[in-house]
């Protein structure tokens, strides 16, 4: 018979491969794994707290305050974070400042607690994703920006919980990327695929089109090359675009696809964010086989600067990266 292998399992099995491992970075990946079924569960029921018990922001049947999800969320992740002394500071999308916390502890993290907002009222797939470093400042010492703005090149971990039609919890610590998936009958996420990589030749490309014409020459063009007639290079390729980038990622890491938020003339960063969204993604998608760009350079060998920067970003296949930055090149 098959073994089956419980997250928790996996995480103390691998407990070496995690750079000087005590078991702290297992506490820190209960921590997250216990506040997404948590959130799972609330955003199982988002359809009912909204139309049915009440919407977001009135009081519900227990006369308690109503959050709205990604606040809802983010609560959840940062309480489970500060019950492990493990970590000493949170950056989040929802906090302007960084939030320090255990002055002993020795990572930090960075996260996007409900990635896909706009899709919550429209029982569409959303995400959690986080972001994992060592401490810069000395243990002992109250976290400073400095903690929070490393290259993503320097993370230790990152990964993302995608609340779909199954709840998945994938994450890498640089050696491979493995998916867990959740059977909310027992509370428990059981290891359905480990060593994910990408299919070498991609077939697919996400994007939100109707900013094309806002693109730079580069970046159109290539969405007209993807759409181009070509059946020795399996084209035109296949659009597919959710809106929620944990979902868009966890898609074509599977089936094979580059994502593309771009820069445009309204948002000449583009808008993602680095640390929370971008860089993440990038270590996965890198441990994946593939890569993360901004058009030009490796998301990964950017020197943040600040804590909700965002940057133009592509991410996929390699080879698929490759020839989007060719067109970039060229422009
Ligand atoms: P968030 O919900 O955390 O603010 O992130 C939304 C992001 C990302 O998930 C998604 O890919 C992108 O915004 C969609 O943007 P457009 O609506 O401009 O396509
Ligand atoms: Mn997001
Ligand atoms: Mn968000």
């Amino acid at each position: 018979m098959e073994k089956v292998v419980t997250l928790g399992e996996f995480i103390i099995e691998k407990q070496s491969d995690f750079h000087g491992s005590t078991g702290e970075f297992s506490s820190l990946l209960s921590a997250i794994r216990l506040a997404s079924k948590i959130v799972n569960q609330q955003v199982n029921k988002a359809g009912l707290m909204q139309h049915i018990l009440g919407s977001a922001g009135g009081q519900n049947i227990q006369g308690e305050e109503q959050q709205k999800l990604d606040v809802f969320a983010n609560d959840q992740f940062i309480k489970a974070l500060i019950g492990r002394k493990v970590i000493c500071g949170i950056a989040s999308e929802e906090n302007d400042e960084y939030i320090p916390i255990n002055n002993d502890g020795r990572y930090i993290i960075a996260m996007d607690p409900l990635d896909g907002s706009s899709n919550i009222d429209v029982n569409v797939s959303i995400g959690t994703i986080f972001s994992i470093y060592n401490r810069i400042t000395p243990v002992g010492h109250q976290v400073r920006a400095e903690d929070f703005l490393q290259k993503g090149s320097k993370q230790v971990a990152a990964g993302y919980v995608i609340y779909g039609s199954s709840t998945m919890l994938v994450y890498t610590t640089g050696n491979g990327v493995h998916g867990f998936t959740y059977d909310p009958g027992i509370g428990v996420y059981f290891l359905s695929h480990p060593d994910m990589k990408f299919p070498d030749a991609g077939k697919m490309y996400s994007m939100n089109e109707g900013n094309v014409n806002k693109c730079s020459a580069g970046v159109k063009q290539y969405v007209d090359y993807c759409k181009h007639i070509d059946s020795a290079t399996k084209r035109p390729y296949t659009a597919r675009y959710i809106g929620s980038l944990v979902a868009d990622f966890h898609r074509n890491l599977i089936k094979g696809g580059i994502y593309l938020y771009p820069a445009t003339t309204d948002a000449p960063q583009g808008k993602l964010r680095l640390l929370y969204e971008c860089n993440p993604l990038a270590f996965i998608a890198e441990q994946a086989g593939g890569k993360a760009s901004d058009g030009h350079r490796n998301i990964m060998e950017i020197e943040p600067t600040s804590l909700h920067q965002r940057v133009p970003y592509f991410v996929g296949p390699k080879s698929m990266v490759d020839k989007l930055e060719d067109f970039i090149k060229q422009e």
